[in-house]
């Protein structure tokens, strides 16, 4: 995947995850819409990253809300033409709270934001990525969660969403298969990020701003004391682009021949064991992990 000149939106970008992808995108010489429901922190993001060479948009998004994801889009294409690089990142946390106890509001919350945000950004950004025929890809942040639930973590409500996250991406990959949009699911262990303060997000329209100090300062100290700097899984997400480049130029085709890519990414080095990086096809082989985590928590096609 080149890089420079292309144009990529990303949600959540205020903060964390977000915020390390569209940098590391910027860095790399993409345009990058940085979209966040949060106006006054992506405004900040986006000047601090506004530097020599760096094309940037700060724009107010809701990913709950189709009509807020069409209008970024609008904006997107208004200022940099087409978009290539979709990273439908946005996502609020839901642990603490066994199912039976979990309020109605609080599931159309998870719903909303992780798997909403996600079927809205396949819906509209694919299709602009589809429409100019150059190169693409689309980023899904899931997680580890998306590969197990927990024992005692009560974290099965965020869980059951990225489940569904990684289960969007693989879909989207069989459809997008002999195109030249690639698919990545990311699916990160513990990064130090402020994922436990998601609720201070929940939109109006779905409850309004919330705080649960007991599950935030238990989640907030984990992510503080295992989680991994954002700054590297921004990094792994521009490298995960270039390896599928690569993958294809090596083997070009491949989807018509029904092969699957040996293609295997070792991101150890870099990240520690709380991240590794493998294909779909390793994962579901349930290669086994070294670490006792699940096999894979980056998934690449
Ligand atoms: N931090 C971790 O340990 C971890 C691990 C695995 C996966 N993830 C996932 O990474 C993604 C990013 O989370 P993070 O850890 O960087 O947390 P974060 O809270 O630091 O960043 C999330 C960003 O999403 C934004 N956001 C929330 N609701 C939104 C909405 N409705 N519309 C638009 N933007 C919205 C927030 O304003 C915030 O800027 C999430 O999908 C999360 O589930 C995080």
């Amino acid at each position: 995947m080149e890089f420079s000149g292309k144009t990529a939106i990303v949600t959540g970008a205020a903060s964390g995850i977000g915020l390390a992808i569209a940098t590391a995108l910027a860095e790399a010489g993409t345009n990058v819409v940085l979209a966040d429901i949060e106006k006054d922190a992506v405004e900040q993001a986006a000047h601090r990253l506004s530097g020599t060479n760096k094309q940037v948009l700060p724009v107010t998004i809701d990913v709950t809300q189709e009509q807020s994801v069409i209008d970024a889009l609008i904006e997107a294409e208004r200022r940099f033409g087409k978009l290539h690089i979709a990273c439908n990142n946005a996502g609020i946390p839901m642990h603490g709270t066994r199912l039976v106890d979990v309020p109605v509001a609080d599931w159309s919350f998870i719903l909303g934001v992780n798997v909403w945000g996600v079927i809205h950004g396949i819906r509209h950004f694919v299709p602009a990525i589809l429409k100019h025929g150059e190169a693409g890809h689309v980023v899904n942040t899931a997680s580890v969660a998306a590969t197990q639930n927990r024992r005692g973590t009560n974290q099965g409500p965020y869980s059951m969403s990225k489940y569904a996250v990684l289960s969007l991406s693989e879909a989207l990959e069989h459809e997008l298969e002999g195109t030249n949009v690639g698919v990545t699911a990311l699916c990160p262990g513990p990064i130090a990020t402020n994922l436990a303060q998601g609720a201070r997000h929940r939109p109006d329209h779905l409850g309004g701003p919330e705080t649960r100090p007991g599950a935030e300062a238990v989640m907030a100290e984990r992510l503080a004391r295992t989680g991994i700097d954002p700054k590297l899984v921004g990094e792994r997400v521009i490298d995960a682009q270039q390896d599928l480049l690569r993958l294809r130029q090596r083997r070009p085709g491949r989807h018509d021949q029904g092969a699957a890519p040996p293609h295997r990414v070792g991101a150890r080095d870099k990240l520690g064991d709380a991240v590794l990086a493998r294909v779909l096809t390793d994962w579901k082989a349930g290669t086994p992990s070294t670490t006792g985590l699940p096999p894979a928590s980056m998934l690449l096609r």
